[in-house]
């Protein structure tokens, strides 16, 4: 592939693991088309890859909790396919389900389920014809214990993921859920987090989540657990007791 002859779409890639993608994504020669609501932030981001990488980076800002920002989106993926789509963007929810005010679970529920929903839609039929994509889904470690509405939209991703991965891989389309677990980005500072009583083990950096992420979708899984510990523990989640599950799922929101 020549350099920026094909385009990859990353939403949420002002911040983490979004602008991880669109670096590495830059270093394997796509041209780019990042998407976030802050048009300061994408406009320095355009420009530090630009002159590192001398590629095309396009910039749309839109508020993907908004039906015109995510219609946006959708007419830019039909009206110029890309070869690669990273559904990224997100954030977390800091007062219980209860206490949380409805509008702003339907705000998360958009866009962790509604929008990579809707942008899968608009890109998959250019990438069936070409016989040739990839689709790289945000999830996280969250969606194999249930954790209030992140655990549960992170588990339609992954679901929804591995259908597609299958009825599409054969295609030539990968459909990948990338689930990693805690991961230093701005993430959980916006939410307002506490999370000292983390360990310092637990934690992950975006470069490893997203160089191991890009790597399971080039061989096709259907799900990215990034990092031998978490594989270990997801793996081990699988076969707890559901008491341990539910201790585990009352330390959340
Ligand atoms: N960090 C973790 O520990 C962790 C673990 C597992 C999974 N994840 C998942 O990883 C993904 C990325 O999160 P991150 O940790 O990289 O968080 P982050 O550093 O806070 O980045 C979030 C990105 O999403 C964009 N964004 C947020 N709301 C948006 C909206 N309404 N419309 C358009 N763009 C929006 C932000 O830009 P603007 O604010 O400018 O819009 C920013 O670019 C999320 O799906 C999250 O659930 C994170």
């Amino acid at each position: 592939m020549a350099r920026g002859d094909e385009t990859a779409l990353v939403t949420g890639a002002t911040s983490g693991l979004g602008r991880e993608f669109a670096e590495q994504l830059a270093q394997r020669g796509f041209a780019l088309v990042l998407i976030a609501r802050d048009e300061i932030r994408l406009r320095q981001v355009q420009q530090d890859l630009i002159s590192r990488y001398a590629l095309p980076v396009e910039i749309l800002s839109a508020d993907l909790t908004s039906a015109d920002g995510v219609a946006f989106v959708e007419r830019r993926l039909r009206d110029r396919p890309v070869r690669v789509l990273v559904n990224n963007a997100g954030f977390g929810l800091k007062e219980p389900f209860e206490a949380q005010p409805i509008e702003r679970e339907e705000q998360h529920l958009d866009i962790h389920v509604r929008v990579p929903m809707r942008l899968m839609h608009a890109v998959l039929p250019a990438m069936l014809e070409q016989g040739r994509g990839n689709i790289v889904n945000v999830a996280s470690v969250a969606a194999f214990t249930p954790r209030g509405t992140y655990g549960a939209v992170k588990l339609w991703v992954v679901s929804m993921s591995q259908w597609a991965n299958n009825r599409y891989g054969q295609r030539g389309v990968t459909v990948t859920a990338v689930c990693p677990g805690f991961v230093h980005t701005d993430f959980h500072q916006r939410l307002g987090a506490e999370l000292d009583d983390v360990p310092s083990w637990m934690w992950l950096e975006p470069e490893q989540v997203v160089r191991e992420a890009l790597r399971d979708a080039g061989r096709g899984r259907g799900v990215s657990i990034p990092s031998v510990r978490y594989r270990l523990l997801v793996a081990a989640s699988r076969i707890a007791p559901p008491s341990l599950s539910q201790k585990l799922a009352a330390r959340g929101r």
